[in-house]
């Protein structure tokens, strides 16, 4: 479906796209098939950092099998918060593959916080105890809110949410956001430690550090749990990425990347990708005991799939300006 101009769609136009969790984790699934399959064009992502402890990335993808091209162009700035403003902030181009013409430019916001949350899910259909009733997170933000979401499409027994921020107000804000969406238990937690102890998957969702400030301890993590940093190695001990019984990744080629450029510098060994799981090339857990860590960073694939959803969406909806050439 294309046009003649730009479609420019803002965030709220995004949102209205009616774009489902469901519609998300099922798409996220199709997609890493064909990164199975090698189907598909995604250099691992660049970047720039115009400030400390911040970055903007740059994410470009082409899918064959559905034609679709694009990039996300995407920051995060850990001061923003105090200035009032988003930490994660950018947009996403879709471009016409056949011409290379921009067909869209639409807000990313929401594309990441939900795409995220949905590999996670994923994840953790594969890698978490199937049992799986508590959920701990560290970082009570908007990855917070998504993943809470995606979880609850994959697990129906989750009974218990044990949550920590260092902004208090952060963590009531959110404690009140999981009583009056869902029916779960929350604990809001006085420390980190309370939030991973006991807790059967933990998503740490605080900001990315330019220098990483290890708190949380891989010895806190009980038997059986999933650990899910999304801060790549920021929060987590040396121990979280060298002493689990089996690590993962959304993307092998892009953990080689990072750890060429001295990140994750204690990983020693990758079992496997979440694609070869999906495809059952590779097993997930394999023991009920086993504490895994699956370290997501990212594709921009996935971007550039649930975008082309969206833009596919929002046109049949009539959402959106049309930008001239
Ligand atoms: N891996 C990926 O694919 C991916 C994708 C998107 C975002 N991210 C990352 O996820 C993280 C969260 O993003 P977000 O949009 O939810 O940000 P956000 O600003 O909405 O939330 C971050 C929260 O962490 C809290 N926090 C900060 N330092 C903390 C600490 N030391 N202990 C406990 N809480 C702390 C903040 O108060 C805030 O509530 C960021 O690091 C972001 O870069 C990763």
């Amino acid at each position: 479906m294309k046009q003649s101009g730009i479609l420019y769609l803002s965030a709220k136009d995004v949102e209205n796209s009616g774009l489902s969790m469901i519609e998300i984790i099922s798409s996220v699934e199709d997609i890493l098939k064909e990164k199975y399959f090698k189907r598909i064009e995604m250099p691992p992502k660049p970047g720039i950092h115009p400030r400390s402890d911040a970055f903007i990335h740059a994410m470009p993808a082409f899918i064959p099998r559905m034609d679709i091209a694009g990039i996300k162009w995407i920051a995060g700035y850990l001061q923003n918060p105090e200035k009032g403003l988003p930490y994660i902030s950018g947009i996403l181009v879709l471009n016409d593959p056949e011409t290379g013409l921009p067909i869209s430019v639409m807000d990313a916001s929401w594309i990441t916080a939900k795409r995220t949350a949905a590999i996670t899910a994923l994840s953790a259909k594969h890698l978490a105890r199937k049992d799986l009733e508590s959920i701990g997170i560290v970082g009570c933000g908007v990855q917070a809110r998504s993943h809470l979401e995606a979880l609850s499409v994959i697990f129906k027994g989750i009974k218990k949410v044990r949550a920590y921020d260092i902004v208090k107000e952060k963590l009531f804000l959110y404690a009140d956001y999981v009583r009056s969406n869902f029916n779960y238990d929350v604990i809001e937690s006085t420390d980190p430690k309370e939030a991973i102890c006991g807790s059967d998957i933990i998503i740490t969702a605080t900001p990315i550090l330019s220098k990483p400030k290890p708190i949380a301890k891989f010895e806190w993590v009980k038997k059986g749990s999933l650990v899910c940093p999304i801060e790549f190695d920021s929060y987590w001990d040396s121990n979280t990425f060298s002493k689990p019984d089996r690590l993962f990744t959304d993307d092998v080629m892009q953990l080689k990347y990072y750890k060429k450029i001295g990140r994750f510098k204690a990983i020693k060994r990758i079992h496997g990708e979440l694609s070869e799981i999906i495809m059952g090339v590779k097993k997930g857990r394999i023991n009920e005991a086993h504490r895994i860590t699956v370290v997501n960073l990212g594709l921009a694939l996935v971007d550039v799939a649930v975008a082309s959803q969206i833009y596919e969406k929002a046109v049949k909806k009539n959402l959106g300006v049309l930008l001239p050439y």
